[in-house]
């Protein structure tokens, strides 16, 4: 696909984002020669930069592009940093707008990128309807004469009320075919690939549903703990965090029925689908039930202190917020009627992982003895990171007397299928907004869907003083109550143990 000549503008452009994942992902289109003939960065933010202090600061001195700057050719470095360029925003995100105007029209006019703009909202999301009224007040909403989108940072709002407030406020400026809401997890390779193991092949769809699924479970697992971000995650809770978007999203790719195509339109189109047929749990019962909160405790990994997460910056020494949720629900359509889903997120785990497990009915009549069902299930494993691939868990017969079933592992990794460099998310979602392609972008309903189905649950967690946050040491699986979620004699797979 050819990528028409354009202007990235971002707004927030002194920040960690724009720094630790915007600029290396161009940077890697650049390289990868991904990038329009007449391209510029203009940077936006409230910092005293100027051009060249901007394009130390995101480029030639940039700590998040070191290592990919080792070696280059100089003459090449210099030749994509000077593409960047800074314009002071003052002390206020809700004027200088004529000044910004201006900038653009003369860079559009001097480099030639044909009066198409992409505005990224790289800022707090307070900010995001003030920046879109201040753009199309200037006419640069405007599509008359070339493109013009916006790129939505996540959070996406706070909760349902917050985000149907946003969606309406940028739909005031923006029609919803300009705006690109990000999820990041959506440009990695492997949860694209859940539609084509999916959609692709005749093995697995025909199997995918209530008559052969025991159950769901979907981990996504990160070592580290809060980091820098304690102020923000304070207020925010994994619940936001992850599950309301990037685990919704892979909810809504294993759970939804076929596209009629795989336009953005048909695609989008299902996931919403799905998104609508997770049953909401409103009674305080169900709630109780079905769902867990947890939060790290101080604990020694690797011989070496680590703070729990009360004790972190930023972090009220109070706080009820969750490091780790675990939710178990169910889908009310024809195809998943009854098979519950068991997810879970969580800060501080014994290692980083996301994946998909899919565990299948045992066979409805045993002929062999010694089946332990918690092992001995037939489980499809999609890895989303990091070892991507996907592996198949079955039943085979130890050689010898008798009839001993032992379980064997069909791997696809992967790495064994590219030897070159593999898009990371960020240039993926970058380089589709850039050419126009909005299927790995959430559209506003398929957000307000999501977080119709959290709503209810972070009500009861925040406004329920019965609600516990239940203790777990940093470097666990969680707290020991999750295990409860899960029916019959089934644990939650912690991925290398099982
Ligand atoms: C972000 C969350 O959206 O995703 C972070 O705000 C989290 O808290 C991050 O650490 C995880 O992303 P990844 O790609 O490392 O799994």
């Amino acid at each position: 696909n050819k990528t028409a000549n354009q202007m990235l503008v971002i707004f927030g452009a002194s920040g960690d984002l724009t720094a630790r994942k915007l600029v290396p992902a161009l940077y890697n289109l650049y390289k990868g020669k991904h990038l329009p003939d007449n391209f510029v960065v203009l940077g936006l933010s409230r910092s005293n930069l100027t051009d060249n202090t901007f394009r130390k600061r995101v480029v030639l001195e940039s700590p998040y592009l070191k290592e990919a700057l080792k070696g280059e050719n100089q003459d090449f470095v210099d030749a994509f940093a000077n593409q960047f360029f800074y314009e002071d925003l003052g002390d206020d995100y809700d004027v200088s707008y004529g000044k910004v105007n201006t900038r653009i029209s003369d860079l559009d006019t001097k480099f030639g990128t044909g009066g198409n703009y992409m505005f990224y909202l790289a800022t707090p999301p307070n900010l995001y309807e003030t920046i879109a009224k201040n753009v199309s007040e200037q006419g640069l909403s405007d599509e008359s004469s070339g493109f013009r989108r916006l790129i939505v940072e996540k959070p996406f709002g706070y909760n349902l009320k917050t985000a149907k407030n946003l969606n309406k406020g940028l739909h005031q400026y923006f029609n919803e075919s300009q705006i690109y809401r990000i999820d990041h997890y959506l440009g990695k390779e492997t949860v694209q690939n859940l539609l084509v193991t999916r959609f692709a092949n005749s093995i697995f769809e025909p199997l995918w549903n209530r008559n052969y699924i025991q159950h769901v479970e979907i981990t996504n697992a990160e070592s580290v703990g809060v980091e820098k971000r304690g102020g923000y995650y304070d207020k925010s809770g994994a619940l936001r965090d992850m599950f309301q978007s990037h685990l919704l999203q892979i909810v809504s790719l294993v759970v939804m029925e076929p596209p009629i195509n795989a336009s953005a339109e048909e695609i989008r189109n299902e996931k919403v689908k799905a998104l609508k047929s997770l049953r909401i749990m409103h009674d305080e019962k169900t709630l109780y039930d079905n769902t867990i909160r947890g939060q790290y405790l101080a604990s020694v990994i690797d011989g070496e202190k680590v703070k729990g997460y009360r004790e972190e910056d930023g972090v009220d020494p109070n706080s009820k917020t969750e490091t780790y949720a675990a939710i178990k629900f169910f889908v009310d359509n024809w195809r998943w009627a009854d098979v519950p889903f068991y997810v879970r997120t969580a800060k501080r785990m014994p290692t980083k992982v996301t994946e998909v497990v899919v565990h299948f009915k045992t066979p409805h009549h045993q002929v062999f003895n010694d089946v332990d069902i918690n092992n001995m299930d037939n489980k499809l494993i999609i890895r989303i990171q990091p070892d991507e691939g996907i592996m198949i868990k079955f039943g085979v017969k130890v050689p010898g007397q008798g009839f001993k079933v032992e379980r064997a592992n069909m791997d696809f990794y992967y790495s064994s299928l590219v030897d070159n460099h593999i898009m990371q998310a960020y240039e993926r979602l970058l380089l589709d907004a850039m050419q126009g392609d909005a299927t790995l972008y959430a559209r506003a309903d398929e957000v307000e869907a999501a977080w119709e189905f959290v709503d209810p649950i972070l009500d009861y967690w925040e406004n329920n003083k019965g609600v516990k946050t239940y203790g777990y040491s940093a470097g666990v699986w969680g707290p020991k109550n999750s295990d409860t979620l899960l029916e019959g004699n089934y644990t939650w797979r912690n991925p290398g143990e099982h």
